[in-house]
């Protein structure tokens, strides 16, 4: 079987002449495809979808649209152009060039990086794999498999690090990542939020704001490594998990929309009556918006770890946006950190190194964008003349991995016993009587301009075409 590399898979890495490379990735696609059948979105496989492709890095490449079969995908290879003379940004190595190959002394903990973030891409798109099946309207649909795909595509960007530069082992790797499974008992995703299901929008949205925001961070602080091709392969990611958020923030502000507009019909915020009308209360959105920020901060991994300062001193992992800090060392830096007393969970602070403390540098710069968001619904509920405001939760709450974990800790950050905090619990988060009032609601709407009544319509469609535009042929 021949392949004509750059229209099947396009791509910026010379594909069509590194034999090496070719035959790996021949040998992967076919277990790619499967999976993808196996475990992609149900449904909608046969049919056409208005769907972005990567064809290029240029502003004119990365984003042509058409219709296409989701198998038919063209998942191709990108790297950001490469800057000439580029140096490393901070850690031991700082201002000495960039490595175009793995060091030798790097390469295990390199190829746990990329695995790490890569085992993340398939994991969403299993989440998400049935939620085509109660899209509230053509245009999320069409969203949601743009996600799907794209994700997918950040699987091949992973994979393409694993087959270029690490030989044997990484090819073991990248066929590991068709072989975990979301929520699977056995062989499960690497990260827990990965193996949380979604078995609804409201999950979905919620997901694409937060989990696919810790993508962006992650992927910031690895566009800073030394290691060049991943750098520039996680920069060109980054382009695509902007519509990612995007369709998080819109979601969830839509739902809030149509929430809000008909408490102001029926002159009430009583959930009871809310349900009864088929919306979404605003305590469940609540509740979802401290699940999955919470189960987000833990993939940030513990505050205080050998591990973030290793990969910082070698120049594996830096900080989101490195360059808007003055010092780029950090060796004889402190930071004081909060944690709970072992004895008596009593908040206590202590000074611990700076490079040691990069995991908190780089979650507190993610929970200062989760606010944005918060900001932008808050305002448009004020501005409707709605009395609620939406906030974050404390990072000290419902946590399972870092300081806080096994503490009891409300909300609002304040300490409380075990009992009550179990009695509590479903004051704060989801309860299963939530999920399955959400679910009640998730029936689909397939015909287009057409949506369901617990959310609002988009305030446009996709490049440029009408809300109402044939987005996925049925
Ligand atoms: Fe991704
Ligand atoms: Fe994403």
């Amino acid at each position: 079987m021949s392949i004509n590399y750059s229209e099947k898979i396009p791509n910026n890495v010379n594909l069509a002449e590194d034999r090496k490379l070719q035959r790996a990735l021949e040998h992967w696609q076919p277990a790619f495809i499967d999976w993808w059948k196996e475990l992609g979105p149900e449904g909608f496989q046969a049919n056409e979808d208005y769907l972005r492709t990567a064809t290029g890095v240029d502003a004119k490449g990365w984003a042509s649209y058409g219709y296409t079969e989701m198998p038919d995908y063209r998942w191709g290879i990108f790297l950001a152009d490469k800057t000439e003379d580029r140096t490393v940004g901070f850690g031991d190595e700082f201002g000495k060039p960039v490595w175009q190959e793995v060091p030798g002394e790097h390469r295990s903990a390199l190829r746990r990086l990329i695995v790490t973030q890569g085992d993340t891409e398939p994991a969403s798109v299993e989440q998400q794999r049935l939620l085509g099946q109660t899209a509230p309207s053509m245009y999320d649909l069409r969203n949601l498999l743009q996600i799907n795909v794209e994700e997918g595509r950040h699987l091949w960007a992973m994979v393409y690090l694993l087959h270029g530069f690490f030989g044997r082992d990484g090819r073991e790797e990248a066929e590991a990542m068709l072989e975990r499974h979301s929520g699977d008992e056995d062989n499960p995703r690497i990260l827990g939020t990965f193996n949380e299901p979604q078995e609804e929008w409201l999950s979905f949205f919620t997901f694409a704001y937060f989990t696919d925001r810790d993508g962006k961070f992650q992927l910031k602080s690895l566009a800073e490594s030394a290691f060049d091709p991943l750098s520039r392969t996680c920069q060109f990611m980054l382009t695509e998990e902007a519509h990612h958020m995007f369709v998080g923030e819109t979601g969830l502000g839509r739902v809030i929309q149509r929430t809000s507009e008909v408490m102001q019909e029926l002159k009430t915020d009583d959930p009871a009556r809310l349900r009864e009308h088929g919306v979404i209360d605003f305590g469940i959105i609540q509740r979802y918006i401290n699940f999955w920020f919470t189960s987000s901060l833990d993939l940030f991994g513990t505050e205080s770890s050998s591990n973030a300062a290793n990969s910082f001193a070698a120049g594996l992992k830096g900080r989101p946006d490195e360059d808007m800090y003055e010092d780029h060392d950090c060796s004889d830096d402190t930071f004081s950190l909060e944690r709970p007393h072992a004895d008596n969970g009593k908040v206590i602070t202590e000074d611990i190194p700076m490079r040691n403390a990069m995991n908190l540098v780089t979650r507190n710069a993610y929970i200062k964008d989760c606010e944005t968001g918060l900001k932008r619904w808050n305002r448009q509920l004020s501005k409707a003349g709605v009395d609620f405001t939406f906030t974050l939760p404390s990072d000290r709450f419902h946590r399972a991995i870092g300081v806080w974990a096994g503490f009891h800790f409300g909300p609002d950050g304040k300490s409380m016993s075990k009992t009550e905090w179990e009695s509590r619990l479903y004051e704060w988060v989801p309860s299963r009587e939530d999920r399955d009032f959400v679910k009640s609601l998730m029936k689909p709407v397939y015909e287009p301009g057409k949506i369901a009544g617990w959310i609002a319509p988009p305030a446009r469609g996709i490049n440029n075409n009408p809300v109402d535009y044939e987005y996925v042929k049925l």
